[in-house]
């Protein structure tokens, strides 16, 4: 339309003007991600924040994201189009209960998933995201005891391929854990030569019965290359978004929530919208802020993990 076609116009004009750089998560609306610089899972959206020469990041994702970019990034200015976009694994971990859950297992390594507050990061050893977190664990000493915080099904699913014990933190996400067996099995039935594709937050008895389970970005990675043309996502749509684009021909099923309502989007992730990117670049406001000394400590984690996963 007229009308959004005037605020991409405007975007574009000010994204220039600012050396700004749109990132995009891609669980963001598709309006957000046909503008974006560069989309990607967590993971990559962190590199891309550390390697940027821009001066201004606007992270269209959620506010972990954004303070990951500031941590990595400390001399760029971080906007947010919407500050309270927040994430339900990360406020189910606050750093006070983190730091009793730490004093309980004294002795142990503690990593996080980077679903989580600069505080939760500043007091643990090493950050993972749900690309690496596999690969992470694996290359830790056998005999050192690990303690895995916030998402307790991420976290199941990496002792199951790891084969390890971790002692797990109760945290999950309000998307993933609302998708039910019930629906994913009357939609097997009835699509019966389609792979079913999970992120690993879902629970176990859901990644029981997916084909191939991974980030965001080895998911759409994963349906690109499969011979299959048919798909049962279960992960928060927007991912559908790019699996469309890079192949157009193949269907994407995805999974309803509990009711049949769209709460498979993330409520937070959807809160950004092509309005308030604009309002970010012109206003240079949300900007994101940060104390450096928890930066400072939030940083050494994070760093290991780039340096340990690339
Ligand atoms: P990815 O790292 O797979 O992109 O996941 C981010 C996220 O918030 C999943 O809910
Ligand atoms: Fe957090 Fe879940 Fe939303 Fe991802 S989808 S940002 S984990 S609430």
């Amino acid at each position: 339309s007229n009308k959004s076609k005037n605020l991409i116009d405007e975007i574009n004009f000010l994204r220039k003007k600012r050396n700004a750089i749109i990132l995009a998560h891609y669980y963001q609306e598709p309006a957000i991600q046909d503008i974006a610089d560069f989309i990607g899972d967590s993971l990559e959206l962190s590199r891309k924040a550390s390697e940027t020469n821009a001066d201004v990041i606007v992270f269209c994702g959620v506010h972990f994201m954004a303070e990951t970019a500031k941590i990595l990034s400390p001399n760029k200015t971080v906007l947010l189009p919407d500050f309270d976009a927040g994430c339900t694994l990360a406020d189910d971990c606050q750093p006070d209960d983190f730091q009793k859950f730490l004093d309980k297992h004294p002795n142990h390594f503690a990593i996080s998933y980077v679903n989580c507050s600069a505080a939760v990061k500043a007091k643990s050893d090493l950050i993972c995201t749900s690309s690496n977190a596999v690969d992470l664990v694996n290359k830790l000493p056998k005999e050192l005891p690990i303690l895995f915080a916030p998402d307790r099904n991420l976290g199941r699913w990496v002792e199951r391929q790891s084969g390890r014990k971790l002692t797990l933190w109760p945290g999950r996400c309000l998307v993933h854990e609302t998708f039910n067996e019930e629906s994913l099995i009357k939609l097997k039935i009835k699509n019966p030569t389609a792979e079913v594709l999970a992120h690993p937050e879902c629970q176990e008895n859901l990644l029981d019965l997916a084909d191939f389970i991974g980030s965001t970005s080895k998911l759409l990675n994963y349906s690109q290359n499969s011979k299959k043309d048919k798909f049962i996502v279960l992960t928060e749509p927007g991912i559908i978004h790019q699996m469309r684009l890079k192949d157009p021909l193949k269907t994407y099923i995805e999974v309803p929530g509990l009711d049949g309502c769209s709460c498979n989007e993330c409520p937070y992730m959807r809160m950004n919208t092509l309005e308030k990117v604009l309002n970010c670049l012109k206003e240079m406001n949300p900007e994101l802020h940060m104390d450096e000394q928890i930066r400072l400590m939030a940083y050494k984690p994070l760093k290991k993990m780039l340096d340990m996963s690339n």
